[in-house]
């Protein structure tokens, strides 16, 4: 019966729908709307600042247009897609979109990271909803998780989550091609994972976009909270695959949401996970998440992070949510997100020290460590082929946050450590 309601409703009233950027996502949800046809949606215009390019799908020219104030000051249309990115002209359209009484639906992570607050905040004073899955489409699918955990059930402990294709490509062909960091990066472009400006990818910040936005999601709060560390991978050697390879790790680009009495640990950084885990064993340019709920109950979850087909199933799945009534997930307050010092965290590291290859070097090193109660778990070193240093890699057991950072700080400073010691956090991944 209530499919039958359904589908009157959709039949009588379609959503009329305006694209703004015609890229390759904008083409894949041109696609689906109208070359494939969605009920109860209906494509009315499509504006780009440029209509000349080339594209895989055309439409009839009184469906084009260069200036978005079009759609948004048409009363006829109902909501706007926004597929532009990056934070202005995007956040001037959602703003007006809004204020015009229109829904939102967008795939722009970093508007909605940086100016989230402002965004949901009006949303919630115009009672309008905005669609963000395709804001992060490598783990969409949680929207129904944090749906109910909205709804009262439970609370999550824990995500830790790989979320930008491009880095994971990266660091899959680099441990399983032997590939170097440029020739795997110069492929994800090729392949058209990567963003505009890949420091993006390379350097966190994606990652870090998506995250914030689970943190809004998981916290149900859209309060702006701190920064919080994030760091890329454009510091990752063969050696460090190689090393981590040899001690059952993958190196992987790895954020992390933990809670624990209403005080957040976040991050982004690279990691050590184990290789035979769900997220050490993501290939290409797939996203994994492994989440871990209040009653110690983990799940994982993997699915395409980024393409036109994914992002856009993800912008249509938003379409409809609205078309067909349901509740969007939105943060909802603006209680403050309260993030922990990251200093007093408890981990495992690997520590990849360039040192002079002579008597008493990792006596030294070792010698640090006791001071600051940091105990070794493994240690590997070859044979030198470098007249000048000698890659030296440690493990720890669990140690403090400070500790290391305080540690290495010391050891640096010996003139036997001839370059910046990388860490490396090891993460327990339980899927
Ligand atoms: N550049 C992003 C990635 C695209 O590589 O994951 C999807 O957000």
């Amino acid at each position: 019966m209530t499919e039958i309601v359904t589908k009157v409703k959709r039949k009588l009233s379609p959503k009329t729908v305006a694209v703004v950027g015609f890229g390759n996502i904008g083409c894949g949800v041109v696609e689906l709307l109208y070359i494939k046809g969605i009920p109860g949606l209906k494509l009315v215009k499509v504006v780009d600042v440029d209509l000349q390019r080339k594209r895989k799908v055309t439409l009839p020219p009184e469906m084009l247009s260069s200036d978005w104030h079009e759609v948004v000051n048409d009363p006829k249309i109902d909501i706007i897609v926004e597929l532009i990115g990056g934070i202005e002209p995007a956040k001037s359209i959602q703003i007006a979109a809004l204020k015009a009484g229109k829904e939102v639906v967008t795939a722009n992570k970093k508007l909605l990271a940086k100016e989230g607050q402002e965004i949901f905040e009006l949303a919630k004073t115009l009672d309008r909803r905005i669609g963000f899955r395709a804001s992060f489409v490598g783990c969409h699918a949680l929207i129904h998780e944090f749906r109910q955990a909205g709804t009262a059930a439970k609370k999550f402990r824990r995500i830790y989550a790989i979320l930008n294709g491009t880095s994971n490509y990266i660091l899959s062909a680099m441990t399983r091609d032997g590939k170097t960091f440029e020739e795997a990066l110069k492929e994800a472009q090729t392949l058209g994972f990567a963003e505009a400006n890949p420091s993006d990818d390379i350097d966190g910040l994606d990652t870090a976009s998506k995250i914030r936005i689970l943190l809004g999601l998981i916290s149900n709060s859209y309060h702006h909270a701190a920064e919080f560390p994030v760091e890329g991978i454009r510091e990752i050697t063969s050696h460090d695959v190689q090393y981590a390879a040899e001690l059952g790790y993958s190196v992987k680009l790895v954020g992390v949401i933990e809670e624990k009495d209403g005080v957040f640990s976040v991050s982004v950084r690279p990691t050590l996970v184990p290789q035979i885990s769900l997220l050490g064993s993501l290939p290409g340019a797939y996203n994994g998440t492994e989440i871990e709920d209040e009653y110690g109950v983990i799940s994982g979850l993997v699915a395409p992070g980024a393409g036109t087909y994914p992002t856009a199933d993800a912008v249509v799945k938003d379409l409809l949510d609205i078309a067909e009534g349901r509740p969007m997930l939105m943060p909802d307050s603006a209680e403050p997100i309260v993030l922990g010092p990251s200093e007093s965290e408890v981990r495992r590291y690997y520590l990849r020290f360039s040192v002079v290859d002579e008597s008493g070097v990792l006596a030294r090193i070792c010698n640090i460590f006791w001071k600051y109660n940091i105990s070794i778990a493994a240690v590997i070193q070859k044979e030198a082929t470098s007249e000048n240093f000698v890659p030296l890699v440690i493990t720890t057991h669990m140690a403090r946050e400070g500790d290391i950072q305080a540690a290495i700080g010391e050891v640096d400073s010996l003139p036997v450590v001839k370059a910046k010691t990388k860490i490396i956090r090891i993460l327990k991944s339980d899927t």
